[in-house]
């Protein structure tokens, strides 16, 4: 829409009374279709991206770039015994909605910060070995009075928003399998559609599937990559794309997991999906020979009533780096070359930022938003990348720009209509890729459910110089930054933008900063005393407008070992809030302990076996244990760092947390197939790293 539309719809908004902030109390508004196509009424955040566009952006100015050097806390509310917390929150009628934790559901009073219900989907109860994953849920949807979670055991839940009881649930995937659940459900015509996880830790093969919102009856699904064709294909999309394989590729799962991205698009009634990468993620793997192995790394366009596919635009032929096309896909109006386009903006791990027209799927432009090394550039004739030699590892090791945590990851960019602008955390880090030593035509997935992708993992520390991170404003029209400033670290918050000319954005370091949209200049930040990775909300109550942001590491940020651990923010130490700020607020957060950085624990007695400490080494990787406790076992926040854990000195307290689970309730999962002597490898491995990190500390 442009700004004249949105002037005009928001004069119409204002004369029937409701939505703008500095007038009378709004009436309850039903959440529904009308509502999701709205941009002008900024009353509610009812959507995890506010509005069916993705564009994360509000029309609320009450909070400007004026005067946002006023604003202050309003309330805080600690977040005690969550240990997921990167997630996004809703706001409807004066109540927030969120998922910290494990798939929990709160509401929360917007006014006071008074809790007013908590809803626990027990995932340890149905699935335990699917808390493996070191993620939670990334957001809800809202829709007629109900909120709607994706667990992370595969439930699709409805609840009703009042009282926070269970209207209906439904299982979307098999119990056993691989699949979990981290995104936002979006719901549009009444349907509610949700994705799935899992296809880098097993044989998955990914899907969606749409659902009655009012009843969870399925309607309909569709398969993001082929089944086995002796089986008969479930539609034509799944015969065209079965052409793009080779070998026996359905065993394997093949991936092209919905994990995060989709967006509704009520001009032309389709669902946008954005797939992930290959499962496994090596093609000599998966489909030896080559092919370009649809619908991985794609947007794939659906007729949202049907789920019957119309076009698709495939970013990464032949996937063999996990580069992603799961990040946002926002929808926009522009004008290119005078003339208007529908268009989709996106910006996938692959660090191209690409500008598709939605009416045909077909490439408008596509440019290199960080430090891209894998392709020189997109052919606009072919709409294809231009990959450089050895890109695919084929003859031997490589060092490629982005790696496998991409230029942009799930942290949502946002789109500002009146600037033009869209605001774009990225990171710049490279990816060491190579199969040495690993037999392709023999590779087998891990028994139970863990992490093999068939390359070499990499499981160390990330080198403190090895690459950075920026807040970037994009034009998509003329495709090249208009501003960016280095952020800290290597990876930070998503962001909103406003029509107060401001963007937001959480950092690593514990800030939580407002920049004007216009030029970058930094207007006001806040001291978060933990990190702040998580996007924020704005939305009105009365007459006021609030910001509310959800702060702790968990997911992606944490991993990436000491450029992220740094800070010092520490699990178990720091509190995790939701904190909601509004002009001349006075609100106090709980005492804070201060960032502090861990002290290894050695034990002297201890001789490391540097054999046993590699094995260790592997399993800390293959059984996920480094998704929550860092690379090469530096923590940044989201768990404890075991390097100075007391727990881990001892053999017996290790086999009661690690293998009988007694911590299970407080986030750290079950292993219950670990053998005595994978127990003894791990704790070789965590006291050689222990030493490493003090033998480092004492260098210095
Ligand atoms: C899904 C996230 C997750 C995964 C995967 C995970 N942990 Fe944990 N772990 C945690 C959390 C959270 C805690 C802290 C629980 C608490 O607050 O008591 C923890 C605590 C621990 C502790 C106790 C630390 C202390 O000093 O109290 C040990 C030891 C440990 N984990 C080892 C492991 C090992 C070994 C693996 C892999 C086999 C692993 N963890 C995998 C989340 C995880």
């Amino acid at each position: 829409m442009n700004t004249l539309m949105r002037i005009a719809l928001l004069a119409g908004v204002l004369s029937c009374g409701f939505g703008g902030v500095g007038l009378a109390a709004p009436k309850p508004m039903a959440i529904d279709n009308a509502a999701l196509s709205n941009e002008a009424n900024g009353v509610n955040w009812a959507a995890y991206g506010r509005t069916f566009s993705e564009q994360h952006f509000s029309p609320l100015k009450q909070i400007n770039a004026d005067n946002v050097s006023r604003l202050g806390l309003a309330w805080s509310l600690d977040l005690p015994d969550v240990n997921f917390s990167t997630t996004a929150p809703l706001a409807v009628d004066g109540v927030i909605y969120f998922s910290p934790g494990i798939s929990e559901v709160r509401a929360v009073d917007a006014k006071s910060g008074k809790q007013l219900w908590r809803y626990d989907p027990e995932v340890a109860k149905f699935a335990p070995q699917k808390l493996r994953a070191g993620w939670g849920s990334r957001g809800l949807a809202f829709w007629e009075g109900k909120v709607y979670l994706g667990s992370r055991d595969g439930r699709l839940i409805a609840l009703n928003a009042k009282t926070g009881k269970p209207v209906w649930s439904v299982m979307t995937v098999e119990p056993d399998d691989h699949r979990y659940i981290t995104g936002a459900p979006r719901v549009f015509n009444g349907k509610v559609i949700i994705g799935h996880g899992g296809a880098d830790v097993g044989a998955t093969r990914g899907y969606v599937t749409a659902y009655d919102a009012k009843t969870g009856k399925q309607l309909w699904r569709f398969f993001t990559v082929p089944g086995d064709p002796a089986k008969g294909f479930e539609d034509k999309a799944q015969e065209m794309a079965a052409k793009t394989w080779k070998g026996e590729w359905w065993k394997l799962g093949g991936g092209g997991t919905v994990w995060n991205a989709m967006t509704y698009d009520p001009q032309f009634n389709r669902i946008y999906l954005g797939t992930g990468n290959g499962a496994p993620w090596n093609q000599k793997i998966r489909s030896p020979g080559g092919g370009d192995n649809l619908f991985l790394c794609a947007i794939v366009a659906l007729n949202a009533d049907t789920g019957e596919y119309v076009w698709h635009y495939q970013t990464n032929p032949g996937e063999t780096w996990d580069y992603n096309s799961a990040m946002d896909i926002v929808l926009a109006d522009v004008m290119i070359d005078s003339k208007p386009r529908q268009v989709i903006v996106h910006a996938p791990k692959n660090g191209f930022f690409y500008v598709i027209d939605r009416a045909t799927g077909k490439l408008i432009s596509a440019e290199k938003f960080t430090k891209v090394t894998w392709a020189e550039r997109i052919d606009m004739s072919t709409g294809r990348p231009v990959e450089i030699p050895n890109a695919r590892y084929e003859a031997g090791e490589t060092l490629i720009w982005p790696g496998m945590i991409g230029g942009h990851n799930m942290q949502p960019m946002s789109y500002n209509p009146d600037t033009g602008l869209v605001y774009l955390p990225t990171t710049e880090l490279p990816g060491y890729y190579n199969d040495k030593g690993i037999n392709t035509a023999t590779w087998k997935y891990p028994k139970e459910l863990g992490w093999d992708v068939g390359i070499n993992d990499v499981n160390e520390d990330t080198p403190m110089n090895i690459g950075g991170s920026a807040l970037q404003a994009w034009d998509p029209v003329k495709q090249k930054s208009v501003w960016s400033v280095p952020t800290p670290g290597l990876m930070n918050g998503g962001t909103i933008t406003t029509a107060g000319n401001l963007v937001f954005q959480g950092q690593i370091d514990g800030k939580f900063i407002a920049y004007a949209a216009d030029t970058g200049k930094r207007l006001w930040s806040f001291d978060a005393s933990n990190a702040v990775l998580a996007p924020p909300i704005t939305f009105s109550v009365g007459k006021k407008q609030y910001v509310s942001v959800i702060t702790g590491n968990s997911g992606a940020p944490s991993v990436l070992g000491t450029p992220q651990a740094q800070y010092g923010w520490q699990a178990r130490i720091n509190a995790r809030r939701l904190l909601t700020f509004v002009l001349d607020g006075k609100g106090q957060m709980s005492a804070s302990a201060a960032p502090a950085q861990i002290v290894p624990l050695d034990d002297p007695q201890f001789i490391v076996d540097a054999v046993l400490a590699d094995k260790g080494k592997a399993i800390f990787m293959e059984k996920y244990c480094v998704s929550c406790h860092g690379f090469g076992a530096v923590a940044a926040g989201s768990a404890p760092d075991l390097r100075a854990s007391a727990l881990a000195l001892s053999a017996p307290a290790f086999e009661q947390v690690v293998r009988a689970g007694i911590l299970q309730s407080k986030g750290m999962p079950r292993f219950a197939e670990l053998s005595d002597a994978d127990l003894n490898s791990l704790i070789h491995y965590l006291r050689s790293r222990a030493r490493e990190s003090l033998a480092a500390a004492k260098a210095k």
